[in-house]
């Protein structure tokens, strides 16, 4: 630990610079100028990204506190030619950790710029900026390229740093302040992004209706928001996903630390006393510690040794277990360290950048506040919140999450309706996962996709933000499951209707239009059907009836091909033929995903016998606590080297930290 943060103040008396750092102030408080913050120059931006494709960016430390020293670091893209539509939407976007850089985000997921090989940028596809203003920020101070000198301990000091970012963001962009806010991020942030939100909202409920802040929804990916509850989803996963069988040589081992976890979420106290004495955390991620240090391949190669904690149809070196990963961390990391770099986004305080800051981590403890959790009922209220799960991610793994859901009550009920709709996702013709949506709360299941569900999708990815939005069609075909369907850009786009839920407004990518359509809330506003011949329309009825024929052949043939498309095992996700069996099959399974949640599922029936209870489902609900980490069976390395290091010499906080290092 000591060497790292000496290493630390090094590079800030190397590269610091007091001299800029006082004039930047002063010119803080005289009023500042955009321009300043204006990124017109990056590696590669002119050679590889074509000029219409070249997002208007911003970049900058923001000061927050001069008491402290604390800037935060922000990077704001906003396409060229934005439609009407867009131009009123800014996401903002945090990666987790604690401590882990939202540059994370920025270039390896829902950012327009990704890092290629010769550190140059090229152009992501699927960026986000397409559907809105998207605004990466390093936080809380110390991480990425924020700094302080005080760190913050507890998520109330996050949600009020954040909210005093927003007050000196928008005096930068003023005309962004009534804009609709989204707040999107992943994993760790899934304890940061409610906090703030209930912040938002509560502030609005302080001031003039001039400064209030049109906070429109959050957007929630791989997210850590019920640490009880999600970590008693390791071992069903492993199981689920064929990772470990009842038959290992060391099942037990494996299966009595999940039963200790049990035990300790079953004996915490309800949320509403929550009892900071007791500790779950240690015990209860030693679940995925142990079961990691179980399923590693000693006799298969180095790189192949460990499972990817963050997408399990990857191996990994051990320890790092996923955190070499994903592979343009490397790219990314030269980018940021490379001086011209940090002179075009505007770095007055140039401090190397890291993945994930130790500093960050370990002073971080979330002792004294609830874990996200027991704010949902709360912001469900007021603001629909969308959660999603790339399938493939062990660590906040979906089944976590709809246990998690399944135990919370919200709008005056406990879970998801037994009867829910669950639709099928499509996009592009394709299913790509599965959404299930009642009283604000959506939850997405996404398909053949990691923890950072953007970086491994990020075309499909951009169309969550159209889901929170609700611009989709829902479509019940006969004999098929209910359908949401999301469009990729350009698609649906330019409709000007104002019910973004109408089918048929233009031509959908599938001739499968012959469905009625509904609202996802109001199933009144979808009233046309695209079936419907225009009255204005001169043909005669023998026409008419001729091309009813050919559209009634025609999608019998597509429902005929889809089917025998469907019933193939392989079908749904089958991108990659190489061998990548168990996601084919676990895809496939989803049927049975379900009834893992089920008493007769195989892993309860296991429990159900050790423990002689009725297994974990039926522990009380939504006892969560955020503790103090025993720190045993501590696997966990930060990705840099200094953090290795240090780690090993502090391991009071690396399980928590685990949680989304070097991701999230
Ligand atoms: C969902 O949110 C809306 C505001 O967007 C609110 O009016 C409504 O009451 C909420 N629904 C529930 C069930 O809380």
């Amino acid at each position: 630990m000591l060497r790292f943060l000496s290493l630390l103040l090094l590079v800030e008396l190397v590269f610091g610079n007091p001299i800029n750092m006082a004039r930047f102030s002063l010119r803080n408080k005289r009023g500042i100028s955009q321009d300043e913050y204006l990124v017109t120059d990056l590696p590669g931006l002119v050679e590889n990204i074509k000029e219409e494709d070249r997002p208007v960016m911003f970049a900058g430390q923001l000061e927050l506190y001069k008491e402290n020293n604390t800037h935060y670091f922000f990077w704001k893209f906003s396409d060229k030619e934005k439609s009407p539509e867009l131009e009123n939407r800014t996401i903002f976007w945090l990666n987790g950790g604690p401590g882990c850089s939202s540059m994370d985000g920025a270039l390896m997921e829902a950012g327009p710029l990704r890092i290629n090989e010769d550190n140059k940028v090229v152009y992501n596809e699927g960026s986000w900026h397409k559907k809105g203003d998207i605004v990466f920020v390093d936080q809380p101070g110390g991480t990425g390229f924020s700094y302080t000198d005080r760190y913050d301990t507890e998520l109330d000091q996050i949600r009020h740093d954040f909210l005093t970012f927003l007050e000196k963001y928008f005096e930068v962009f003023p005309e962004d302040i009534h804009k609709e806010i989204t707040l999107a991020g992943e994993s760790y942030a899934g304890q940061y992004i409610p906090y703030i939100a209930l912040g938002i909202l509560e502030r609005n409920k302080r001031v003039s209706e001039e400064e209030k802040y049109n906070l429109k929804g959050l957007l929630i990916g791989n997210g850590w928001i019920s640490p009880n509850r999600q970590s008693l989803s390791y071992l069903p996963f492993a199981v689920q996903a064929g990772m470990i069988a009842t038959s290992h040589p060391r099942w037990q081992e494996v299966l009595s630390r999940h039963m200790r976890c049990q035990d300790l979420v079953a004996g915490s106290k309800d949320d509403d006393t929550f009892d900071t004495s007791k500790v779950v955390d240690g015990v209860c991620e030693g679940v995925l510690n142990v079961l990691l240090d179980i399923t590693r391949d000693k006799d298969g190669a180095k790189n192949q040794e460990c499972y990817n904690m963050y997408d399990y149809t990857l191996k990994d070196t051990y320890p790092s277990c996923g955190m070499n990963w994903p592979p343009d961390l490397p790219n990314v990391r030269l980018f940021l360290r490379d001086a011209n770099v940090m002179d075009s986004i505007h770095l007055e305080h140039k401090n190397m950048w890291h993945e994930c800051d130790l500093g960050v981590g370990t002073h971080f403890k979330a002792r004294n506040l609830r874990p996200s959790i027991v704010l949902f009922p709360s912001i469900l209220l007021e603001i629909p919140v969308v959660l999603f799960h790339g399938n493939r991610d062990i660590i906040c793994n979906y089944i976590g999450a709809e246990d998690m859901i399944a135990q919370l009550k919200w709008g005056g009920q406990r879970g998801y309706s037994d009867d829910i709709t669950v639709y099928d996702w499509i996009y592009n013709d394709t299913v790509l996962g599965y959404i299930k949506s009642e009283r604000n709360l959506t939850f997405v299941n996404v398909f053949e996709a990691s923890h950072m569900v953007p970086f491994d999708k990020p075309d499909t990815s951009r169309a969550l933000i159209d889901i929170l939005y609700e611009k989709l069609d829902v479509r019940n075909v006969d004999g098929e499951k209910p359908q949401m369907v999301t469009y990729p850009l350009g698609y649906k786009k330019s409709t000007t209707s104002d019910d973004p839920m109408k089918i048929g407004v233009q031509e959908p990518p599938t001739p499968s239009t012959i469905s009625v359509s509904e609202s996802l809330e109001s199933g009144s506003s979808g009233n046309s059907t695209s079936t419907e011949t225009h009255p204005e329309s001169h043909t005669s009825r023998t026409v008419r009836i001729i091309q009813l024929a050919v559209i009634v052949v025609l999608v019998w043939g597509i429902c005929a091909l889809y089917n025998t498309y469907k019933s193939k095992p392989t079908s749904i996700i089958k991108t990659k033929p190489s061998g990548r069996k168990k996601n084919v099959q676990w895809a496939d399974q989803l049927e049975d995903d379900i009834e893992l949640e089920h008493p007769e599922s195989f892993i309860l029936k296991a429990l159900h016998k050790f423990k002689g209870t009725d297994g974990y489902s039926n522990v009380p609900g939504d006892d969560i606590e955020l503790g103090k980490v025993n720190g045993e069976d501590d696997f966990i390395i930060a990705s840099d080297d200094e953090a290795e290091h240090a780690l090993s010499e502090s391991t009071s906080d690396n399980q928590r930290r685990s949680k989304s290092d070097p991701t999230s």
